[in-house]
C-alpha cells in the first residue's frame, strides 16, 4: 500500500480501470525518463524501478503494469533531436573502470528479476531503441506492443560485454536458439516489423495509436480476477522453468486449486446465469 514513488527519473501515471474486477483497479504506466540520455539505465532509475515494483505488488488495486520510455524533449537552437527511445541500455558511463567485484552486487539483485518476478502483468510499450538492458526490460515483461520504427538489439558484443540481464536466457525462451545467437553474436539491430514478425513483439502498431493499444491489453487483463491472472501468468511461467512432464503436472496442481477459489465459483456461474462476474479477486 502507500503511495506510488513517483521520481523525476521513473514519472507513475495511475489510470483507474472502468471495467476492473473487484472495482478500484488501476494500469499503471511508467516512464522512464532520461530522455536526453535515450532513457538508459543508471542506478538512480533502477532504484526507482526497484521500488515502484515492491509498491505494484503490495497495492492491491494495481492490476496492470506498462513500462514505457519518455520522448524526446524540444532540442536546443541549432541542435538535432535526439531519437526516439524506450530505453537504450544500461547508462554505459556506469560501466567506466569497473571491475567484476563492483558490478557483481549490482547484477546480483538486478531490475530486470524484479520486473521478471512481478506476480502481476507486465507489458512494455515501446516506441524506439529498446537495446541492451533496453530490450531486457521489453523480455522481462509479458507483453510486448511496438511501433515499425523501433528497434530491438543486445549490442553488448560491441562494447566487449555480453547481455547480463537475462538477455540471452530470454531470447532463447522467446525466439528459440537460432535466432538468439545471431542477436547476441552480431550485435545488430532488428526493427519493430522483423521484431513482430519473429514473435519478440505482440503486437504492432503506428505511433499515434501506441498507447491505445497498450491500455486496451492492460484494460482486458484488469478485467479479469487478480488472483487468477496471477495464477495464469505462474503456469506459462512453468514451462520455462520445468522440464515438460513435470510442467504438466504444475499446471494440473495450479488448475485444481482453483476449484477452492471463490472466483472459480463466481465465473462458472456468470456464464451459466449468462451474467458477468463480478471477481472478488479471492
Ligand atoms: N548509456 C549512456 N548514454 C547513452 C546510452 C547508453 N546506453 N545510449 C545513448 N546514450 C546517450 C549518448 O551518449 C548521447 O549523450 P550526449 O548527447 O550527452 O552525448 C545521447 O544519449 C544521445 O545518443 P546518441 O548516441 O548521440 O544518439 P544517436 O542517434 O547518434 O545513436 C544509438 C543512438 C542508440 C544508436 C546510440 O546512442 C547507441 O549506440 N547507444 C548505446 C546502445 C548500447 O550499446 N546499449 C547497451 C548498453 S549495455
Amino acid at each position: 500500500m502507500g503511495a506510488p514513488p513517483d521520481t523525476d527519473v521513473l514519472r507513475i501515471e495511475n489510470v483507474p480501470v472502468g471495467t476492473a474486477s473487484p472495482a478500484g483497479g488501476m494500469v499503471t504506466i511508467w516512464t522512464i525518463n532520461r530522455p536526453d540520455k535515450l532513457n538508459s539505465l543508471n542506478a538512480e532509475v533502477n532504484a526507482a524501478i526497484k521500488a515502484a515494483c515492491a509498491w505494484a505488488e503490495s497495492d492491491d488495486d494495481v492490476r496492470v503494469i506498462v513500462f514505457t520510455g519518455a520522448s524526446p524533449n524540444e532540442p536546443p537552437e541549432g541542435k538535432r533531436a535526439k531519437p526516439n527511445s524506450f530505453v537504450a541500455g544500461a547508462d554505459i558511463s556506469e560501466f567506466e573502470g569497473m571491475s567484476s567485484v563492483q558490478i557483481r552486487p549490482i547484477f546480483d539483485d538486478n531490475v530486470w528479476e524484479h520486473i521478471w518476478n512481478l506476480s502481476k502483468p507486465t507489458i512494455a510499450m515501446v516506441d524506439g531503441f529498446a537495446l541492451g538492458g533496453g530490450s531486457e526490460i521489453a523480455l522481462s515483461c509479458d507483453l510486448r506492443v511496438a511501433t515499425p520504427r523501433s528497434k530491438f538489439g543486445t549490442p553488448e558484443i560491441n562494447l566487449g560485454l555480453i547481455p547480463g540481464g537475462g538477455g540471452t536466457q530470454r531470447l532463447c525462451r522467446l525466439l528459440g536458439y537460432g535466432r538468439a545467437m545471431e542477436m547476441v553474436m552480431s550485435g545488430d539491430n532488428i526493427d519493430g516489423t522483423e521484431a513482430h514478425r519473429i514473435g519478440l513483439v505482440n503486437h504492432l502498431v503506428e505511433p499515434d495509436e501506441l498507447r491505445d493499444k497498450a491500455m486496451a491489453l492492460a484494460e482486458n487483463l484488469a478485467s479479469k480476477s487478480p488472483h487468477t491472472i496471477r495464477v495464469a501468468k505462474a503456469a506459462v511461467r512453468a514451462a520455462l522453468e520445468q522440464p515438460f512432464s513435470a510442467g504438466i503436472l504444475a499446471e494440473r496442481d495450479l488448475f485444481c486449486a482453483l476449484f477452492d477459489t471463490a472466483d472459480m465459483e463466481i465465473g462458472v456461474q456468470a456464464f451459466l446465469n449468462r451474467d458477468t462476474a463480478e471477481w472478488t479477486g479471492a
